[in-house]
Order: C-alpha cells, then sequence, then structure tokens
C-alpha cells in the first residue's frame, strides 16, 4: 500500500500477504465444515446467545481477555451474553484501543513520555483512531444492537479539493472528475469511432459504449471533450445562468497534475458512500460495549507480564498480581503479544512475529469558525493531496456549529514516520504549511488548538495497523487456539484496520471456545 492511500486504500491493499482471495472462502469452508459458520453467505452468522449456553451450575468458566480494544471488548461483551465469567485486563489507563477519541482536557502520552493535552472547547471531538464505518460492516450490526446511534461520514464530497505539488492552485474533485472523465471518455470514443476497437466490439457494441461514454464524460457530438458545467462555476446559478470556470487545461495538463487521485476516493468496497460514524465520537461504541461487559469486569492501567498454559486452565501475570482463568483470549497486536513471556512455543511467537506494524498518523486541528462550511461551502468529505498531509477530513457532524475540528492529516509508512519523528509542535508547524497550500492564509489564522497522533508511538498498540508481508502458516496458525489460548484482533482478519475485523475474529475466538465448552472437560 502507497502512502498516498489511506482515504482510498482498497481492502486488498490492507491486506497485502493474506491471501484475499481465496483466504475468506477457505476459512469460511473450513469453519462450515464444522458446524461453526454458515455454508451460504445469505445466512446470518450467529454469535452466541444467553440461550445456548449449558454450563450454567456446571462449574466454572472463567474468562481473562487480555486488551480492551474493540476486539477484546467483542469477547467480553459476546462471552458475558452466554454467561461467562470475564476479565479484561488493559494496560492503558482507557480502554477501546485504537477506537480513541479525544476531547478538552484528555492527556495523550506517547511512547517517549512526551504529554499533549487537548485544549478543544466543550462539544468538540477528535476521532485520532477510526473514523468511518462501511454500512455492510458488522460493526454497524454492534451500534443497532448497543443502541449507539449513527450518523452519515462524507467520504467523497464533489466539493473538496485536489491538490497535487506543482499545481497553482487547488481544484475541486468535481472539477478534476468532470477532466478526467472527460477526456478519457473522448479518448476512448474516438478510438472506437475510428473502428480501433473494432477487434473487440461489434457495430452495436460500439454504438453502445459511445452512448454511455457521452453521458459519463459529457462529450460533445463530435466525441471531444470541452469541458462541462460538471467542473463548476465561477458565478454559481441562480437569478443567472451563472458563469462556468475557464477550462479545461489540455489532457497533458490534467495528466501532468496526477489529479486521479482525486476521483477514485469512494471505488473500494470498503470506502464508498453512504459511510457511517456513531454520533458524538466513535468512542461511543467502546462506551457501550464496556457497560454492557460491566466496567468492573474491566481493569484498566494493568500492562500484562507473563501468559501461560497450564494443564487444567490459564494464568495471567500482570502488574498487580495473578489472574488465573479457564481460558483465555489475548485480544493485543501482535507484536506486542510477540514480547509478552509466555509458553505457547516458538511456533507462536515466530507467527505473532510476523504481521508488520505500519505507522500511521493524525492531526486534529480546532478552529474558532468554521472556514471550510462558510467559505469554501465544504460540509464533510476529504480533501486529497501528494503532500505529505495526504488528506484532510472536514468534519461530518454538527454542521453551521460555530466552532469544529478538521483532521490536518492522515497519513502511513514514511509520511507518517516523518511527523512521529517529530515534537507535537513541529508536527502542527509542519501540517499548518502544508494545508496553507490548499486552504490559504485562514489555515494558520484561524486555529483554536491541535492535537496529533503517531500510532506507532502510541503506548500499548504501537502501530496504526498491520501488514502480513507473507501468511505461510501463520495467519492460520493464530487463527487456531494455541492451548487455552485464544487470538483475537483485526489482525487476524481479511478486514485489517478495520473495527469490522475486530468483531470478526472476536465472534470467532468466542464461538470456537464455547462450543470446546459445551463439549466438555476432555477437549
Ligand atoms: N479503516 C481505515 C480507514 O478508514 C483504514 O482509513
Amino acid at each position: 500500500m502507497s502512502d498516498s492511500s489511506p482515504g482510498t486504500m482498497t481492502r486488498r491493499a490492507l491486506l497485502v500477504g493474506v491471501g484475499a482471495a481465496g483466504g475468506a472462502g477457505a476459512m469460511y469452508a473450513a469453519m462450515g465444515a464444522l458446524g461453526l459458520a454458515p455454508d451460504s453467505q445469505e445466512k446470518a452468522f450467529t454469535p452466541p446467545q444467553r440461550s445456548d449456553f449449558a454450563l450454567r451450575g456446571r462449574g466454572a468458566a472463567k474468562v481473562v481477555v487480555l486488551g480492551a480494544g474493540v476486539a477484546g471488548l467483542t469477547c467480553a461483551y459476546e462471552l458475558g451474553k452466554a454467561g461467562y465469567d470475564c476479565t479484561v485486563l488493559e494496560a492503558s489507563d482507557r480502554i477501546g484501543g485504537r477506537n480513541l477519541t479525544l476531547r478538552g482536557g484528555d492527556a495523550l502520552r506517547d511512547l517517549d513520555g512526551q504529554v499533549q493535552t487537548a485544549g478543544f472547547e466543550e462539544g468538540t471531538y477528535f476521532n485520532a483512531g477510526a473514523g468511518r464505518i462501511a454500512p455492510w460492516m458488522v460493526t454497524m450490526d454492534y451500534c443497532r444492537e448497543l443502541g449507539v446511534p449513527v450518523e452519515v461520514f462524507v467520504n467523497n464530497n464533489a466539493a473538496a479539493y485536489v491538490y497535487t505539488r506543482g499545481m497553482p492552485a487547488p481544484v475541486r474533485a468535481r472539477t478534476a472528475r468532470a477532466d478526467l472523465y472527460g477526456y478519457v471518455s473522448e479518448l476512448l470514443a474516438k478510438a472506437a469511432h475510428a473502428g480501433a476497437l473494432d477487434r473487440r466490439l461489434s457495430a452495436e457494441d460500439r454504438e453502445r459504449l459511445l452512448e454511455f461514454l457521452r453521458r459519463f464524460g459529457d462529450i460533445g457530438p463530435d466525441l471531444a471533450y470541452r469541458g462541462s458545467e460538471r467542473r463548476g462555476y465561477q458565478v454559481l446559478p441562480g437569478l443567472s445562468e451563472g458563469l462556468p470556470l475557464a477550462g479545461p487545461s489540455s489532457l497533458a495538463e490534467v495528466l501532468a497534475a496526477g489529479t486521479g487521485r482525486a476521483v477514485t476516493v469512494d471505488f473500494g468496497f470498503d470506502q464508498a458512500m453512504p459511510m457511517f460514524q456513531p454520533v458524538g465520537g466513535m468512542d461511543a461504541i467502546v462506551t457501550a460495549l464496556a457497560r454492557a461487559v460491566g466496567e468492573e469486569r474491566i481493569m484498566t492501567g494493568t500492562p500484562v507480564t507473563g501468559l501461560r498454559n497450564l494443564a487444567d486452565g490459564v494464568e495471567v501475570t500482570h502488574r498487580g498480581g495473578v489472574v488465573r482463568a479457564d481460558y483465555c483470549v489475548a485480544a493485543l497486536p501482535p507484536h506486542l503479544l510477540a514480547r509478552l513471556p509466555h509458553n505457547l512455543g516458538a511456533g507462536v511467537t515466530a507467527a505473532l512475529r510476523t504481521p508488520a506494524p505500519v505507522a500511521a498518523g493524525k492531526i486534529g486541528l480546532e478552529y474558532g469558525r468554521r472556514w471550510w462550511e462558510l467559505e469554501d461551502r465544504i460540509y464533510g468529505g476529504v480533501t486529497e493531496t501528494d503532500l505529505d498531509i495526504t488528506h484532510i477530513w472536514y468534519p461530518s457532524h454538527d454542521y453551521h456549529a460555530r466552532s469544529g475540528l478538521i483532521v490536518g492529516y492522515y497519513n502511513t509508512e514514511e509520511n507518517a514516520e516523518l511527523y512521529g519523528s517529530m515534537s507535537p509542535r513541529d508536527r502542527l508547524r509542519r501540517a499548518l504549511t502544508q494545508g496553507k497550500k490548499i486552504h490559504g492564509e485562514k489555515y494558520r489564522t484561524g486555529l483554536r488548538s491541535s492535537l496529533s497522533i503517531a500510532w506507532h508511538r502510541h503506548p500499548h498498540v504501537e502501530g496504526g495497523w498491520v501488514r502480513w508481508e507473507s501468511h505461510d502458516g501463520g495467519l492460520a496458525l493464530l487463527q487456531r487456539p494455541a492451548g487455552r489460548v485464544y487470538f483475537a484482533g483485526d489482525w487476524l482478519t481479511h478486514l485489517v484496520a478495520w473495527q469490522a475485523g475486530a468483531m470478526e475474529s472476536a465472534r470467532k475466538a468466542v464461538t470456537e471456545l464455547h462450543r470446546r465448552v459445551l463439549a466438555g472437560p476432555s477437549s
């Protein structure tokens, strides 16, 4: 995955090495053979329900869950429904993992001990980690089940900008799209019309293609693209018919500008509109999960120091003592689990070391005035750029409020490493210098406060997500329990970097654990 792509990243890009094409099917088939999964995708996956559980009165079934991120909390929630006695150990002082919403007064400490305190005003929040949900994702089912209200997250906005180095000024996404679709249509239409595609197209196909391209590119009867009202206006239509933007530039100039990055934003299956976010902040999901689990079951500020399979259970040591349980679900990032002293075997350690953490960073910029709505008429959405800030996200909530927060960069890999290596003050300075190239001086002058996160420098997480360079047995190994220890996390699925991956993985671990418990003590 290239650094320029988190706003447009495809599932396949996130799944490097997971074997996206065959893996999920193979996993489902295997689960189906075991009776664990529907063999047809039409049937819904059913997590354990209270009524499934037959252990009540038959003895202990205690589960210790490592990590109160989305995977760990989902495990504890589902196991709790089925009557299990769960304890969740969380190293951090806060729950949620990469589902992290920061508000005024919140402190953020990085691996070096550097602390930032959010100076946001009442009502402002910054989703510093997970920020959007596709409607097909199981995350939406949990929002529904837990009563977490959701609202549309604008992932693609024609009024947002695209800016690439060398452009004299940014253009609106609609302008870039109109020009690219227009010129591509012209080229293809002219080639088809001249017979260059006759080996592929019948006469009838050609007419149908031309008919489509006229609409797609808004090209003229002579098949030339000369611009279109789709590009936008200098003077908006109203009482007058308005004045369209001058242009377009030549095909060569449009291609050289490299604005293609703006036209493919929601082509990916997991990025298509509509997308959603919880009202009031992404952490509404973890708050609701924790409430359902029972906050007294979640021990924060409790880093785990050791994990051992015993003959009849598991033993987890942590900074404050020891927890013994019948089973463990380890829902920590794999690179952190690999460092934990354990007796699960060298093969497990090697597998845990296989996925590599990927750097990712975001900065929240709070302004006292919503200039992007007032002046740019941008209501939500994402500006795309090849600058190292990569993306600017505008808020999809509280429109017309006085103040608001934009995400001034969301970058990964080298760009995230670059910003992560700087002090928060220098990150801010650089982000403002870059953003000013797109939005002008107001980008700097109107700022009220800011806060930035480098996920690879964030304690107890140490990565935005992971990349599997190879899964030669590693993924399959960790999808199975190691003795009485199960693993859960987005990193074990084909939805790496999505809360839905964490939830799907949790449901699989819990289902298998529950079946084993129901099957009796010998299993
Ligand atoms: N899930 C991540 C995002 O939305 C990759 O950008």
